[in-house]
């Protein structure tokens, strides 16, 4: 592998442990504004000092974080598409490989969607996109998106998107925790981080996903909406270090969260 390649890669996964706290903050692409993300910088820059990397895009980029402050950036380079449009899988390359040196990403991204009307498109996409980003030492991050289908996150549809993923030239892979996700790991031969999805009810179930998913072989978190739409997004973001990187249980992150009162709305709404 190429220096600057290998450079690049090290600023995402961390040498120390080889894995990563990347903060998503993306999702404006294609769902415009979003709950939380209204003034991105405000919800951003809390957070900067706590992730490894930050995946967003270039217009992000340029109007809500700072240069000398920003970690390494994972810019989002597919789109084209949105909500209110027919497919959200009709995605194309929005932004150059010579555009993300510009703004010194340390990785592109981009998604695929395996078995919707458009997987030919996104595959080939992915592919173009690994040939011209290996020229310039660029790692590509491959995305296996599923769109409005949620109900795609199984095991057999993950293992395959990855594989694929893999197969096209993906340097990493980011996806959706499933069962028996330590099979997906097994049988995709780049690292995989994990999306948290949409929010979830507690801030101990994002922990908890983050946990299973870190034992069962993933290399990190690629997560947005259980981070800064929680009640507590700086402490959540120490929680999952703690987790990504520390080996630390669920019960001992949730005492981080608890240590800052994170927790007590949560926990006050609960009946147990
Ligand atoms: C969605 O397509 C975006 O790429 C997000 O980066 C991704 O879904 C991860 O964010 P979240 O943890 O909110 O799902």
């Amino acid at each position: 592998m190429d220096w600057g390649m290998k450079n690049r890669l090290a600023r995402i996964l961390q040498p120390a442990s080889g894995r990563t706290v990347m903060l998503a903050a993306d999702h404006g692409y294609f769902m415009g504004v979003v709950p939380k993300l209204e003034v991105p910088r405000a919800t951003l820059a809390p957070l900067l000092s706590h992730a490894d990397a930050l995946m967003i895009t270039r217009g992000v980029a340029r109007t809500s974080v700072d240069p000398e402050t920003s970690p390494p950036l994972v810019l989002r380079v597919s789109g084209g598409v949105s909500f209110m449009g027919k497919d959200l899988a009709n995605e194309g390359i929005t932004t150059t490989i010579k555009e993300a040196l510009r703004l010194n990403a340390a990785a592109v991204a981009i998604s695929i969607f395996v078995g919707s009307d458009y997987e030919r498109e996104s595959l080939l996409n992915l592919s173009q996109l690994v040939s011209e980003a290996e020229e310039y030492g660029m790692p590509v991050l491959a995305v296996t998106a599923v769109g409005r289908e949620l109900e795609k996150r199984r095991n057999r549809y993950i293992s395959l998107a990855c594989r694929i993923a893999a197969e096209l030239g993906a340097h990493l892979v980011k996806t959706y925790y499933c069962e028996r996700f330590e099979k997906v790991v097994e049988s995709c031969p780049v690292p995989i981080v994990i999306a948290g999805g949409p929010k979830m009810d507690t801030l101990r179930d994002a922990l908890l996903l983050a946990k299973d998913a870190m034992q069962r072989g993933a290399r990190g978190v690629d997560m947005g909406r259980n981070i800064w739409q929680s009640q507590a997004p700086v402490p959540m973001i120490q929680a999952i270090r703690a987790v990504v990187h520390h080996n630390a249980s669920v019960a001992e992150a949730a005492g981080i969260l608890d240590g800052a009162g994170a927790r007590q709305p949560e926990l006050a709404g609960k009946k147990t």
